[in-house]
């Protein structure tokens, strides 16, 4: 017997898995330069030594925002070094650094001050931070633009006292980026006075769009001539579908390439790219339900029992069928909706309000929004 892993990646349709990877940069992004250039408009005050204005880009998942903030943060810092000015752009995802202090360390950090990430008082490390502002390079002061990615999870978490913070120091101007149109609600009068920013919206991709996206990845990432010549056509589609999403368009194209190897074949047919569809969506419902708070879990279960049953289900019979599942250990009816909520904005379940006719008033019907079967064998498999 040979060793286990002399077969193991040998034969495959990829050239370089890399470009379909979510954190690839790629060199160029197709039908984002107008939102690339605005972004330079208001950066180049920068090369005249000017803090930039702050800028909000605001759009749905997958439409590039990221990408395009870090494209346009390569670009900066590369047109900076030519010039006599001393610029960084620093980027900071906020589901990584979740707090003011955690921020305000990390940017220390990556500008070279070594803080320690708990322990100290708040306004140390704000002290600390704008202490960097006062030193000078070559006769420049720093002039640092922040990156804040996915700044809900931030404001939503520990309030608006970090862009409290960061306007409140001079030379820093801030780029956040947000999924959602109304995040500025965390936001209190005073920060909203300060934070003047400009927005630019990241409309989501049309279909044609994503296949001129995944054109140019396709090339970096598979063999010549193993696309079956629907494949791009198909993720394209099926990705404008779920609301121009990008990610999901690669997710689909890397699936089917994925599906090509294990199938042991040469080409990535089209099939493929409509069973990646459902592998996708199998790992997602799956990765959310096994995640749920087990109280969660019965809820969804109670949810199954009655859709397997074909019951209209109100909030009334769901609080019933869920008292039976948990067997005693259950939350009380209240919090119930406030599951409904959860599982709602995960997608798994939808509620629809309907009125029952006069002087009976109003009724929330829930519906399950994922397979039942797929359902059924996650939450009895754990
Ligand atoms: N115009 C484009 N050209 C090339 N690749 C793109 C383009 N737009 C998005 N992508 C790619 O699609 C993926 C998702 O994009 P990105 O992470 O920038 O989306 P996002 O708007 O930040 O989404 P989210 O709100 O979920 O964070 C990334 O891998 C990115 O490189
Ligand atoms: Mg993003």
């Amino acid at each position: 017997m040979g060793n286990i892993f002399d077969n193991l990646g040998k034969k495959t349709v990829f050239k370089d898995k890399k470009p379909l990877d979510h954190r690839f940069l790629p060199e160029n992004l197709p039908h984002r330069n107008e939102q690339i250039m605005q972004i330079a408009k208001y950066w180049s005050e920068a090369l005249n030594n000017v803090t930039p204005s702050d800028v909000t880009l605001y759009g749905k998942t997958g439409t590039g925002k990221t990408a395009a903030a870090k494209f346009a943060k390569e670009q900066l810092n590369e047109a900076a070094k030519d010039k006599n000015v001393f610029v960084r752009v620093e980027y900071i995802r906020c589901t990584d650094y979740t707090t003011e202090y955690q921020v305000i360390a990390q940017l220390c950090q990556q500008l070279g001050r070594n803080v320690p990430h708990r322990g100290w008082t708040k306004g140390e490390i704000v002290n600390t931070f704008r202490d960097i502002f006062r030193q000078t390079s070559f006769g420049k002061k720093l002039i640092l633009i922040v990156i804040l990615d996915e700044i809900d999870i931030l404001l939503e978490k520990d309030g608006d006292g970090i862009l409290y913070t960061l306007t409140r120091t001079d030379n820093v101007s801030i780029l956040s980026i947000s999924n959602y149109v109304d995040f500025k609600k965390f936001i209190k009068p005073r920060v909203m006075s300060s934070l003047r920013d400009k927005e630019i919206v990241f409309p989501p991709y049309g279909a044609d769009q994503l296949a001129d996206i995944l054109s140019e990845r396709a090339e970096l990432a598979f063999d010549e001539g193993v696309l079956e010549d629907d494949v791009i056509p198909l993720c394209s589609a099926m990705a404008a579908k779920e609301e121009g999403d990008a990610r999901y368009a690669l997710d689909l194209l890397r699936t089917a390439g994925e599906i090509a190897v294990d199938e042991d074949s040469d080409i990535v047919r089209g099939e493929y790219v409509r069973q990646a569809k459902d592998v996708i969506e199998h790992n997602k419902v799956t990765d959310i339900i096994r995640t749920l708070p087990s109280q969660q879990q019965r809820v969804l279960e109670a949810i199954l029992i009655l859709t397997q049953q074909n019951e209209e289900i109100t909030s009334g019979k769901l609080y019933d069928t869920y008292k039976e599942v948990s067997k005693g250990d259950s939350v009380t009816y209240r919090r119930i909706f406030d599951f409904i909520n959860e599982l709602e904005m995960l997608g798994i379940i939808s509620t629809n309000t309907i009125s029952r006719g006069r002087g009976k008033g109003r009724t929330n019907i829930i519906k399950l929004q994922c397979d039942d079967k797929l359902l059924e064998n996650t939450l009895y498999a754990i």
